[in-house]
Order: structure tokens, then sequence, then C-alpha cells
């Protein structure tokens, strides 16, 4: 008798396991919900390449709506994400008018009764400072800020479904800013530090400075960044906790950009990205450091120029941020001359870490072994209590 009930508790445990397992994979996989990606170059344009810079157009067609993912380098390098209701609509651009950069609806998406929302991020300018004495406060001893603006831009350098845009200030003595966007079809994970986890509602802009000669040898840089919307930019930032940094170690952290919190919605936009940087071209948690981000505010007469936002929006709302790279007794620029850092821009609900199936199954190895030990024993002295009490008589 015993035996059989000890076999059955085992093959409880063993079916819970199986179930903790598949359900976390399923949780991982999500619905395997696909986009369908079609990438094209300067959309409408002819041949020659259109002076001053270049426009990607990525088409994310789902099962009846539609992201629509523009990139441009013609002013400070943005991304616009337009997000509508119908598997068909299209973009339009008007190319002599949107080359005069001067002109709002020279860039449209039609039909313009599908469109759900729309959200931008326009990198507007790399602050360097002199930290002489290793605050990593960005008050003291700025040097004149590059704005991305002024940059010269090499074209865009497209494999697959990303795309990898260059540029340099004219002032720059040696170097490069790059930024590489990466869309997705579906839900996955990064395979480089900070192993972003994405859907495919969202997509990947990783920027790096790489090169440059810094100004000071202890200097430190910021990133400025713009959010562009129609009527309910990105204003907030939201931070959110976890106490597993399996992904991206030390990290227990994740920031999003999202809009008032009256008008957040099931498909309001988002921009998110975890609080660190990487020193070297080939991250590792040892030249992990610490990002620290200011509070969104409006930008009213402060805008970069931004062709793409100028074609698109009529009435444009814009919050900036500073993102700063590195903190107090972290090292300087000037000794690997190379910083890197990772952000999402997406519609829906942000992506979020998940325990992963290895983490599962040793939380329930963890929990399970003693619960089944537990059973085991309860099992044992009931066995062994019926068994002696069947060894005695009754007194009478
Ligand atoms: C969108 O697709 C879903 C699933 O196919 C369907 O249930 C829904 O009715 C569709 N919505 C519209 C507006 O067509
Ligand atoms: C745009 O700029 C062109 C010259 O570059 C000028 O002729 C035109 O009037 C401007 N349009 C508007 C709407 O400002
Ligand atoms: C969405 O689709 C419906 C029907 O195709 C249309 O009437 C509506 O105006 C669209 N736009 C929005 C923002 O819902
Ligand atoms: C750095 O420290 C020195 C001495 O404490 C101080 O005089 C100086 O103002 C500081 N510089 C900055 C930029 O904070
Ligand atoms: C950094 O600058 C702010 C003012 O912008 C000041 O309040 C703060 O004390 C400074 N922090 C340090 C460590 O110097
Ligand atoms: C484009 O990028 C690939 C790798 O991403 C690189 O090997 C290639 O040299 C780049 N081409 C240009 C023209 O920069
Ligand atoms: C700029 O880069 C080139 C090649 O990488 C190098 O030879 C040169 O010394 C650098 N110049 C400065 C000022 O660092
Ligand atoms: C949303 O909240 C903002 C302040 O956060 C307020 O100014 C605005 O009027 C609110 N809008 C609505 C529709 O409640
Ligand atoms: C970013 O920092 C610089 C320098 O401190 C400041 O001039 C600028 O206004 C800041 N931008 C935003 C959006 O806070
Ligand atoms: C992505 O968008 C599709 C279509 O709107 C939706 O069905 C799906 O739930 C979204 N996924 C996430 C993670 O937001």
């Amino acid at each position: 008798m015993a035996p059989v009930r000890s076999c059955g508790a085992f093959y409880l445990y063993s079916f819970f396991l199986l179930l903790v397992s598949s359900e976390s994979q399923s949780v991982f996989r999500g619905e395997s919900f696909r986009r369908k990606l079609s990438v094209e170059l300067n959309p409408g344009r002819p041949a020659p390449p259109p002076p001053g810079g270049d426009l990607l157009h990525v088409r994310a067609v789902g099962l009846n709506d539609t992201l629509h993912f523009l990139f441009c380098s013609q002013g400070a390098p943005t991304l616009l994400l337009v997000h509508t209701n119908s598997s068909s609509s299209t973009v339009e651009v008007d190319w002599p008018q949107f080359l005069m950069r001067n002109v709002s609806g020279s860039l449209r998406v039609e039909p313009e009764s599908s469109i759900l929302q729309s959200n931008a991020i326009v990198f507007s300018r790399l602050l360097e400072y002199d930290d002489v004495n290793d605050t990593a406060n960005a008050t003291s001893d700025l040097f004149p800020p590059y704005d991305l603006q002024d940059f010269t831009w090499a074209p865009l350098n497209l494999s697959g479904a990303s795309a990898l845009l260059c540029g340099a200030a004219a002032t720059f003595a040696n170097g490069s800013l790059c930024l590489k966007l990466t869309v997705f079809d579906s839900e996955g994970r990064d395979q480089m530090l900070p192993r972003l986890l994405h859907s495919a509602n969202s997509s990947q802009l990783e920027v790096w400075l790489d090169g440059l000669l810094p100004r000071a040898s202890r200097s430190r840089f910021l990133l400025e960044l713009q959010a562009v919307g129609g009527a309910y930019p990105l204003s907030r930032v939201e931070v959110r906790r976890s106490i597993d940094d399996e992904f991206t170690p030390t990290i227990f952290k994740v920031l999003q950009w999202l809009p008032p919190l009256n008008r957040t919605s099931h498909g309001s936009g988002f921009l998110q990205w975890k609080p660190v940087s990487y020193r070297r071209s080939s991250p590792s948690v040892e030249e992990g450091s610490p990002t620290r981000s200011s509070l969104p505010r409006p930008q009213r007469g402060e805008e970069a120029f931004s062709a793409l936002i100028t074609a698109f929006y009529a009435e444009p709302e814009t919050f900036g941020m500073n993102v700063s790279f590195g903190i107090s007794g972290e090292p300087f620029y000037d000794r690997s001359r190379f910083l890197s850092w990772t952000v999402l821009l997406g519609v829906g609900t942000p992506p979020m870490d998940s325990f992963s199936p290895m983490v599962l199954i040793m939380m329930a190895v963890g929990l399970g072994t003693p619960m089944m030990l537990l059973v085991l024993g309860g099992v044992c002295i009931c066995v062994r209590k019926r068994a002696s009490a069947s060894n005695y008589e009754p007194i009478n």
C-alpha cells in the first residue's frame, strides 16, 4: 500500500513540474502573433536617393491593423510609428514638398481615418561635460552641445528589417554616432545585453557613440531625446521594478515613457528602456554603467528640426528628456571611447520580463521537494500508524 501511495505523490509532483514548465513556455512564446514585414527605402521615389538623407518605411501588417515605422535622417534622426486599424493603409510622400522641409502634410498615412495613434522619437542633441570632481552632475562645465540635426549622416545600411545609420558632426575630431533600428515580426529577445524583450508591436533602437575624441579626459555624456505626438505625446516616466535580473544581470528596473495617465489606453504608444549603458561594443556585465534620466518636460520652442516631424504633424506636441551615462565613480568616456544604449518604441502593452522556464523549474524544485518530502513523510506516518494500529488488539 505504501509504495503505491508514494508513487502517486511522485507522479503528482512530476505532473506539477511539467505543468509549470509547459505553462511558462506558452507564456514565453505569447500567442505567437506574427506581423508581415515589408521594407521600402525612400517610398515612391525613383532612383536617385534624396539629397539630405534617406527615409525608410517598414510596414508591419497584422490581421486587421498595420504599424508603419518611418525612420529618417533628414534633420535630427527620427523614428515615427503610426498605428492604423486597417491592413491596407499606405504611406504617401510628396517628395518635392517633403524635400522643401517646411510643408506639413507632405507625408501622409492613408486613409487618414484609419490612424489610431502615432508617436515619434527624435534624437536631438549629444551633450558633453567635464566632470572634474567626478560628481556625474551634468550641470557643471558643459561643452557646446552637438546638434544631431547638423550631423552628416551616411546612407542607411539595410539588412532585413534592420537599418544602420551612422553620422558625425563636422566638429567630431574622430568617431561616429550610430543608430540601429530593428523591427520585429514576432515576440523575442535580443541576444545582446541588455537583452530587451520585444513583441511584434515594438521596434528596437540601439544608439552608440564610438571612437569620439572627448574634449576633456574626464568627459561624460548625455543624450537628449524628444518624444513627439499629436494630441497625447509620451509625457511621463513610469518605473517598474522586478525581483528578477536573469536577463540583464544587476539591473532590476525598467523605465517607460507613456502618454498622460488619463489618456493611457490599450493601444497607446510607449518608449521602454533599462537604465544601463555599455562601455564596449561587445557588451558584458562588467562593462555596464548605470544611466539616469531627467523628467520629461515640454519643449515649446526647443524642438529639434526633423523633416519627418514637419512633414507628418500639423501641430506636434513635444516633450524632452536627458539620459546621462555613468555615475560618480564610474570610468570616464575616455577610457574605452565607447558607449551604447538601447530602447524600444512600440504600441500596446509594453513587454515585461517574466520568470523564464528555467527559473520556474528551479522554484518548483526548490518549493516542490520539501513539499514532496512532507507528503511522503505524512504518508509514511499514516501507513505506520495504521499498520501499528492493526497490530494491537482492542483492549476490552
Ligand atoms: C480584427 O480581427 C479579429 C480577429 O481576426 C476579429 O475578431 C475582429 O472582429 C477584427 N476587427 C475588425 C474591426 O475587423
Ligand atoms: C518653403 O520653402 C520654400 C523655399 O525653400 C519657399 O518657397 C516656400 O514658400 C516655403 N513654404 C512655406 C509653406 O513656408
Ligand atoms: C477604424 O475602422 C473603421 C472601419 O473600417 C472606421 O470607421 C474608423 O473610422 C477607423 N478609425 C478609427 C480611429 O477607429
Ligand atoms: C571641484 O571641486 C573644487 C574643490 O572642492 C571646487 O573648488 C570646484 O568648484 C569644483 N568644480 C566643480 C565644477 O564643481
Ligand atoms: C547637482 O546639481 C544640482 C543642481 O542642479 C544640485 O542641487 C546638486 O546638489 C548637485 N549634486 C552634486 C553631487 O553636486
Ligand atoms: C553595412 O553593415 C554591415 C554589417 O552590419 C557591414 O558589414 C557593412 O560593411 C556595412 N556597409 C556599409 C556600406 O557601411
Ligand atoms: C582618428 O582615428 C584614426 C584611425 O582610427 C587614428 O589613426 C587617429 O590617430 C585618430 N585621431 C585622433 C585625434 O585620435
Ligand atoms: C488629463 O490630465 C491632465 C493633467 O495631468 C489635465 O491637464 C487634462 O485636462 C486631463 N484630461 C482629461 C481629458 O481628463
Ligand atoms: C538636457 O540637459 C541640458 C544641459 O543640462 C539642458 O540644457 C537641457 O535643457 C536638458 N534637456 C531636457 C529636455 O531636459
Ligand atoms: C500586438 O497587436 C496585436 C494587434 O493589435 C494584438 O492582438 C496583440 O495583443 C498585441 N500584442 C501585444 C504584446 O501588445
